[in-house]
């Protein structure tokens, strides 16, 4: 919908954005005016423009999310702000340790939680069966990043609640293309990266929402001088209230500034329509890759991929992105497709189809070089 305002690799059908969404064409510009503002201003940049950015951003992701300006920041990683809303929580309720979450969530998130309380992993099937109170967090992922099935907020939330746990969401690979609605979705608190659907570039910051109503009674883990209420008093004393004590320290101004660059191209009803024709297409893509006998995970709602399993993954995934379709792998098995109408076309869709045909049909796949693991997949 949007793909003449990206720069996007020449030649390629940009099919890996659930991992790095592609570079909008304005970022040079909006970066070498950072640039120029720091060699030329240095450090009195921060008071004409950079202290207001984190709040500016923070301000424009919240209202894409349906979440009000006060109960969203815009700070460091997924991973450290996942530690931090845990932290905060398994300190509101004290006599509760315990953190209830599905076995294949993200593994990073798992990491996490197992460093700050037991965790207790079941199958989606089974979660509510496990909600009672001695649980104090319900730990999901809106978007699976494997099968790329969404599970219903809403519902769940509202389980949870009964037995007074309290729901925190990674939305990284729903933010920028489902639709959200914090108000509505039960959330209490959530995290997300922005680096894929929203295009923010290479470890942009994420963000984390908390729900008006816990502000009053939640703890950062991590007192960063950024969320004091006066950081430059430099107080010996932290004094913070409200979403801004889940700042950390000096923001990554280059990566807020792409980030702010790149929202600049979203809107709510972007995000609507985006998800529409989103369907549409793994809807196609589903179809094709049934038709090639491949197993096609998670039929009835998805995000914005599709994945498909074949034991020689790896290798369709190389042998793709040697034929100019850039997708990814996850092992041991599943080859991921993005299918981002921001920036893919029906004609981007049908090239790549073409060439999954092709690369099954001559089984390129086997070729040694497509079977050398990378580091990176
Ligand atoms: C669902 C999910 N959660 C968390 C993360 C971790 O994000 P970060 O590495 O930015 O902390 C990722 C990264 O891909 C992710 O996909």
């Amino acid at each position: 919908m949007l793909k003449e305002q990206f720069l996007l690799p020449e030649d390629k059908v940009y099919m890996c954005g659930h991992s790095l969404g592609p570079c909008f064409k304005n970022l040079p510009e909006a970066l070498n005016g950072t640039l120029t503002m720091y060699a030329k201003q240095g450090v009195l940049s921060w008071e004409t423009d950079w202290i207001k950015l984190s709040a500016q951003v923070s301000e424009s992701l919240a209202a894409l999310i349906g979440a009000k300006s006060n109960e969203v920041v815009v700070t460091d990683s997924t991973s450290i702000n996942l530690y931090r809303v845990l932290k905060a929580c398994l300190a509101m309720k004290p006599k509760r340790q315990k953190i209830l979450t599905t076995q294949d969530n993200f593994p990073a998130d798992l990491y996490i939680a197992d460093g700050v309380a037991e965790v207790v992993m079941v199958p989606e099937h089974q979660l509510i069966d496990h909600l009672d109170e001695s649980i104090c967090v319900l730990m999901l992922t809106h978007v699976n990043y494997r099968s790329s099935a969404v599970i219903d907020c809403e519902t769940i939330n509202q389980k949870a609640h009964q037995y007074g746990i309290f729901t925190v969401w990674d939305l990284s690979h729903s933010v920028g293309i489902v639709p959200l609605d914090m108000a509505s979705s039960g959330i209490d608190f959530a995290v997300g990266c922005t680096y894929k659907y929203l295009s923010g570039g290479p470890g942009s910051p994420a963000f984390i929402y908390a729900y008006e109503k816990h502000h009053a009674s939640m703890q950062t883990p991590i007192q960063g001088w950024m969320g004091h209420q006066k950081p430059f008093e430099f107080d010996a004393d932290y004094q913070s209230k409200g979403i801004k004590q889940f700042l950390g320290g000096t923001p990554p101004i280059f990566s807020l500034q792409a980030l702010a660059t790149a929202l600049g191209h979203f809107d709510a009803g972007l995000i609507v329509r985006l998800y529409e024709q989103a369907k549409v297409y793994t809807e196609t893509l589903s179809q094709t890759l049934m038709s090639l006998e491949l197993e096609v995970l998670e039929a009835d709602r998805r995000g914005g991929h599709i994945a498909f399993c074949h034991p020689n993954g790896y290798g369709i995934s190389q042998a793709m992105i040697a034929n100019g379709v850039i997708c990814d792998y996850r092992a041991p098995n599943l080859v991921r497709l993005c299918v981002n109408p921001l920036y893919l076309t029906t004609q981007d869709l049908d090239a790549c189809i073409h060439h999954l045909v092709a690369i099954l049909y001559h089984k390129y796949y086997l070729h040694a070089k497509f079977n050398t693991r990378k580091e990176v997949t």
